[in-house]
């Protein structure tokens, strides 16, 4: 087989065959296919799409690249949430330990940022001590002794997957339904869960800023799972504005920690409570989402679902005094305030752009080698909707260097103050 065949395959808008995948990602993961081929077919593939049997072919070959974990031997259902990525979602750091908290089995492998997106390993890491590389047998030993982890992926996970992920990102070729489907379905079937809440993001913030992408994403990754017999849905969410008031490593954990108390965001609290709902029924602990709803949250009032974040910080090296002193994180050595210049109604506040203002304060990377710093961020004091008045603290910025200009600039431009806001619904859809 030729790889120059198979890029004129796609080219010309035909289909892929599975021979023809795999012939691709096993010669580009073992280094006998170069870049420049596999960006030209990456290219065809993002112009001309893929069949759904193209789809799941390309997942289970990005599978077969490497290891799967096996947790059989861990008692009960195995269940977890992946989102597609946003600005301020620190979903995944409260919902573990909360659905944990019912003693549902929770192995969670997640990722670092991209591009204007905050990465759950990233915001973890802001815990001093806090470790995401876990050995298979401490991966499990946790599991088994304290219900939730939150980790990067152990050993040999999807390696083809790293590899064209790589490539994606330099080639512009990321924002592809079945690309994106494949990277994450083959990560998450190699991972030994059974089940699987997707939160699909749509909106400005989204890598899916049309909803009907969204959709068509949402079916993929449903349609990929379900065909393996993993218990597979997915939710689709807002991504227009950023989710709850923090953006920026640690203060996106004391956020999380604020939900545990029962004293987050109303957005950020129902989605966690919405996914985490859909998490239990699928664990067949409740009968229903009003159920399961109710039951978490008893656990938040009660306090054992913040003691189960205690346990999970402290099974993984992190200092647990966190809990109840979240400034033993680092904190920025300045709080600028940024005011409302005239009176209204907050009609807009873009969440890409606010992801890309806390980058630019050191919070994300631009480039893979870049060091965080886990301090800086925005804590936003409205959202869109507000009414506020001119010389009202619209957002605090929290910056290691006292000039912010650039990035006061850039959050000026992109929230917007005028007589009547669009309201903005936070659950979309639910896909199943
Ligand atoms: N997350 C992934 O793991 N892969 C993608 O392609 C996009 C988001």
């Amino acid at each position: 087989m030729r790889m120059i065949d198979v890029i004129d395959a796609k080219r010309s808008g035909g289909t892929l065959t599975k021979e023809q995948i795999d012939f691709f990602v096993e010669g580009y993961t073992n280094g006998e296919i170069p870049d420049y081929q596999v960006s030209a077919l990456l290219m065809a593939i993002w112009f001309n799409g893929m069949t759904a049997d193209e789809t799941r072919d390309l997942t289970m070959a990005m599978l077969n690249s490497g290891d799967r974990l096996d947790l059989s031997d861990i008692p009960g259902k195995k269940v977890d949430k992946h989102s597609t990525g946003g600005v301020g979602d620190k979903v995944s750091i409260p919902l573990a330990p909360l659905v944990a908290s019912l003693g549902i089995v929770v192995p969670m492998i997640s990722g670092r940022g991209l591009g204007h997106t905050g990465g759950t390993l990233d915001k973890l890491e802001a815990i001093p001590g806090y470790t995401v590389e876990i050995e298979e047998d401490a991966f499990k030993r946790q599991l088994r002794d304290v219900g939730c982890i939150i980790a990067g992926a152990t050993g040999n996970i999807a390696p083809a997957d790293k590899k064209i992920y790589a490539l994606r990102d330099v080639t512009d070729t990321v924002d592809s339904i079945p690309l994106i489907a494949g990277s994450i379905m083959s990560k998450k079937i190699a991972s030994g869960t059974d089940a699987l809440v997707m939160d699909v993001k749509t909106g400005a913030g989204a890598f899916m800023k049309d909803e009907k992408d969204a959709v068509a994403l949402a079916h993929a990754l449903v349609d990929i799972g379900k065909g393996v017999g993993m218990d597979c849905m997915a939710v689709i969410s807002d991504m227009n504005q950023p989710l709850g008031l923090a953006i920026g490593n640690a203060l996106e954990i004391e956020e999380s920690i604020a939900v545990l108390r029962g004293e987050g965001p109303a957005d950020l609290t129902d989605l966690v409570l919405t996914i985490g709902s859909q998490m239990v029924v699928m664990a067949g602990e409740a009968a229903d989402l009003d159920e399961a709803r109710g039951k978490l949250e008893a656990k938040i009032a009660d306090g054992s679902a913040l003691e189960r974040f205690r346990a999970m910080i402290e099974a993984q090296g992190g200092d647990g005094r966190v809990i109840d002193d979240p400034t033993i994180m680092p904190q920025a050595k300045y709080r600028i305030p940024i005011l409302a210049d005239k009176d209204g109604v907050i009609t807009g506040m873009r969440a890409d752009e606010m992801g890309i203002a806390s980058m630019m304060l050191g919070g994300g990377r631009s480039t893979k080698d870049d060091q965080l710093d886990y301090a800086v961020g925005l804590m936003l004091n409205h959202k869109v909707g507000d009414e506020v008045h001119k010389g009202d603290v619209l957002l605090t910025v929290h910056s290691d260097r006292e000039d912010i200009a650039d990035v006061e600039r850039l959050i000026r431009d992109n929230i917007t103050i005028g007589e009547e806001a669009e309201p903005i619904t936070l659950i979309h859809q639910v896909i199943v």
